[in-house]
Parts: C-alpha cells; structure tokens; sequence
C-alpha cells in the first residue's frame, strides 16, 4: 500500500460512482500521473471532498488492471477493479444494453441475461465494500447513477451507521416499461437502502414512488417513502446543472475567440452554423436529425451553399452492438447526403467522430448560430446548458427536444418532437430565421436560468436536503 493511500474507516464524505474523477496522462519524462476529468460533477464535487476528507470510489476505465488506492490534491482515490469478463458483464451489458435503453424509452430493446445481471450484483457488491472500508462513522455516502443502482442496499447491510444518498443522472421509467426488468425487485430495494434518492424531473420520481407502492407495498406521500424499518427516504427531482461561469469565462477568452473565428472560416463562412455535440448514443436522436438536415438541403429549403450543420459525435461504449450499428447508419446517411447535395469541397454537413477539448467546445458554442439537441430521451442534457451559459453574445438559438430534461427548464428554446420529421423542419428553419429581438429575448431569459440553477447549487440542493441531519 503506498503511503499516501487514504486511511480506512477517515472520510467524512465518499463519492461512489462507476468512473473516478481522474484520467491517467503521460508526463514529459514519460512516467504517467493523473489529471482531473472534465465534467460538472467532478467540478461540483471536488470542493466538497477537499472540504470533508473525502474520497471518491470508482472504476480506472480499463479492465483487467490493478490500481492501489492513492491521494490526489487533497482527497482519496479508491479504485474498483473490474475484469475483462466484468467490463463485458456489468459495464458494456447489464449498464449499457440493459438498464440504459429500458430506462430511456426502450428506443432500443434491452437485453435480459441473467450471467449478466449476476456480474452487476458483484461489481455492486465490490464498490459497497470499497466505500464500507474507507467511510468513517456517520458518514456520508453519495452514490451515483444506474451502474451502481444496488450499491445503497449492499452498503446499509454494512454500515448502517451511515448516511446513504443516491442521485440517478437519467431518466427513471414508467411501470410499463420497468416491470419488463426480471430483477425489478432487487433493483427497487436496492434504491431503498437510501436514505435520499434524486432524479432529474418530477417525472422519474413519481414513477418511483408507484413502483415503490407497487413492488415494495412501501406507503408513501409526496417526496417521502415509509419504510417497515422505521425510516423516511426522500425521493425527488434535483434536476443538475453545469459550472455556468466557468463555460462562459472560457468561451470569452481570446483563445476561444480566435479558434470560433477560424472554425467560421474554415467552414466557408456559411449564412448559418447549426452545430449538435453528442455522444455517438441512440438516444441522441441523431438519425432523426440527420434525415430532416437531409431533407432540408435536398429541398432546397436550406441553401446548402450557405449554411452548414456541423455535428461533433463522441465515440463511447464502441465495444456494444447498437452503437457500432448506429455508427455505421450515421456515416452512410451523411455520406449520402453530401455526395448528393453541395459541391466539390463544400459539403452542407461537416461529420466529426472524435472527442474534443473543452476549449475547442467553447469556440464551437460560440461560433454555433444555432444549437441542434433533439434527443430521443435524456435524463438532463448537459450540452444545451453549455451552449446557453458560453453564448454571451446577443445572438444564438437553441432548439431543443421536449424529451430532454434540460426542456423543463430552458423553456424559451425552440422546442421540438424529434419524432415528428415536418415539425422539428419548421423550427429549424424558424430559429434560423427569426428576428435578433426574438433571440435575444429567449437566449437571455435562459441565460439566467442557467446562472441562476448553476452546478452549485444543484449540489447544495441535494446535500443539504435530508432536514433531520446536518449537510453533508
Ligand atoms: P451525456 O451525459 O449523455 O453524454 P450530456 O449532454 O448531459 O450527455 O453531457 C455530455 C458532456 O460531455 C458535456 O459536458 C459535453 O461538453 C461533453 N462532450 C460531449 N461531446 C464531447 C466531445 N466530442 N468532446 C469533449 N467533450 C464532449
Ligand atoms: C451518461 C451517464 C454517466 C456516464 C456517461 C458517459 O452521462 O449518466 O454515468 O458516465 O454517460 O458514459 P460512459 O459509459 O463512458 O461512462
């Protein structure tokens, strides 16, 4: 054990989730350290391990490899290992082609397997021994997400001394759909061993809260659950946000400037930039969008002289069937159209499939006139955020998906049923061209939701939300 590994039985605050804050990098002298990830809860949390002596339980995001537990700028790393055969149960499986399409909408059928879900329970059973052994008394854990759902049971059966939270960042489905999952039992009681359980709309708590009084026989009354043993869960909507002034600060330096500048340029300076940043995820409603750029170049409707729709797609989870089909569907489509529409070295529809730093991100905001996020489903939608909070500038449209959480708050958007072709069409065409009074007044009435409703304080909401017991 190296001897700055975190003391077992010391954090007053452990973060559990499926991926650590961390990335490994290459140093100059080809040694490797570690940097923190990008992302607003990493940003939101951080603050609040330093604060606590905290420690943050997670995956390295490779299989089959040993990591000892370290310290990193003030605040424990606990790594979970996973094996090959785990990363293909648990992660690419039983997270990813089970609970991520059962839980958003089954826009793609989830698989049943049972070698799978008995993975799950291990991987579960190994992140609630890991933050068993480094929580001090009475302390705080927060568990995050669908990976980790039976962590919160596993864990109390442990512990019961400690204070168990639970945030899911996606949608939590309706009992039509949820009661398909074999294992819908276990995965209620294992949320049950929360004290506090969050989602991100009104929407996933209710349906909760029925599955609960459904599967469980649990009574419950507004936001709060009665459990046999005494004790009052709260289960609500915290709906969460981005570090707003951090994307804004960025999307003004001289850098992002410059770099939005160029991208204009090497665009051809087109009338219009429409721009969609997503993961490669069938969520993303990303053929729906494709097909009605499609259709409005072919048209004619937009001129594909004078207008380009740049759409940045993060590869992620390569190793799971849909997406590799998806991918494929994706390249096909957008090959079809460019060699059909536009000319020679100018193609309407600029296809990246790459990740991108967030200075390069902020220079794509900025440059984008008007911002494409027409997902399927999605718990929240942190890239309509960051689009609002770096646009400074008076201009600037959002169109946006009425299945995305985001759409519950940013209601000055141009909103869209991605499944109706003819309607997303006409708002496309109506945020491009509606007059800069109207953009202005919509950019700026979100501009200051965001602010307003900024990562803080969706962590704050959160943390200081059980009544009964001091925050944190
Ligand atoms: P999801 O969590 O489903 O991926 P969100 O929109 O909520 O969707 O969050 C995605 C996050 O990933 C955002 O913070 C966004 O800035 C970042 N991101 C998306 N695409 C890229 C990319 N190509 N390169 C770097 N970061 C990206
Ligand atoms: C969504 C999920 C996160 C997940 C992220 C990236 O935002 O809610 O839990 O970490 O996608 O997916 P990945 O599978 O690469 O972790």
């Amino acid at each position: 054990v190296p001897r700055d590994a975190p003391a077992a039985g010391t954090s007053q605050f452990v973060v559990v989730a499926n991926r650590l804050p961390v990335d490994r990098v290459q140093n100059d002298d080809d040694s490797s350290g570690w940097a923190l990830s990008p992302g607003g809860l990493v940003t939101a949390l951080i603050p609040v391990m330093k604060d606590h002596g905290g420690t943050w339980v997670g995956w390295v995001g490779s299989a089959d490899e040993h990591i000892e537990p370290f310290t990193f700028d003030g605040y424990g790393i606990m790594p979970v290992d996973l094996s090959a055969q785990e990363f293909n149960e648990y992660y690419e499986g039983m997270s990813n082609a089970t609970f991520w399409p059962l839980y958003h909408d089954c826009v793609e059928h989830p698989e049943y397997h049972r070698e799978w879900w008995d993975s799950y329970m291990e991987v579960n059973q190994r992140f609630a021994t890991a933050a068993a052994e480094v929580a001090a008394p009475g302390a705080t854990v927060w568990v995050q997400d669908y990976q980790l759902q039976n962590v919160p049971a596993l864990l109390r059966q442990m512990r019961p001394d400690l204070k168990i939270r639970f945030f899911l960042h996606i949608p939590f489905p309706p009992s039509e759909l949820f009661m398909q999952l074999p294992w819908r039992y276990q995965v209620i009681s294992g949320l049950l061993g929360s004290d506090q359980i969050g989602f991100q709309d009104p929407g996933s708590a209710r349906n909760f809260a029925h599955l609960v009084r459904r599967l469980a026989g649990m009574r419950t009354q507004g936001d709060r659950i009665f459990s046999p043993d005494g004790r009052v869960i709260l289960a609500r909507a915290y709906p969460i946000s981005i570090d707003a002034q951090e994307i804004l600060d960025l999307s003004r330096t001289p850098q992002a400037r410059a770099e939005a500048e160029q991208l204009r340029e090497d665009l051809g300076n087109p009338d219009k930039i429409f721009l969609g940043v997503d993961r490669l995820d069938y969520t993303k409603g990303l053929r729906h969008r494709v097909r009605a750029f499609g259709e409005l170049f072919t048209s004619g409707q937009l001129d594909p002289m004078r207008n380009v729709y740049l759409q940045i797609a993060t590869p992620t989870r390569e190793g799971v069937a849909r997406y590799q089909v998806l991918r494929s569907i994706i390249d096909e489509m957008v090959g079809r159209i460019n060699s059909s529409v536009g000319r020679i070295g100018r193609s309407p529809i600029e296809y990246r499939h790459a990740s991108y730093p967030k200075m390069a991100l902020a220079a794509m905001y900025r440059a984008a006139d008007v911002m494409v996020v027409t997902p399927l489903r999605d718990g929240m939608n942190l890239v309509a955020k960051e689009y609002v909070a770096s646009h400074d500038s008076d201009a600037g449209a959002l169109v946006l998906s009425e299945f995305a959480g985001a759409s519950l708050e940013l209601k000055q958007a141009y909103m869209v049923n991605p499944y109706d072709l003819n309607g997303m069409k006409n708002q496309l065409l109506r945020a491009a061209g509606d007059t800069h009074a109207n953009h202005v007044r919509r950019m700026r009435s979100m501009r200051k939701q965001v602010f307003r409703h900024d990562i803080d304080a969706w962590a704050n909401s959160f943390l200081t939300d059980l009544g009964t017991e001091r925050p944190v």
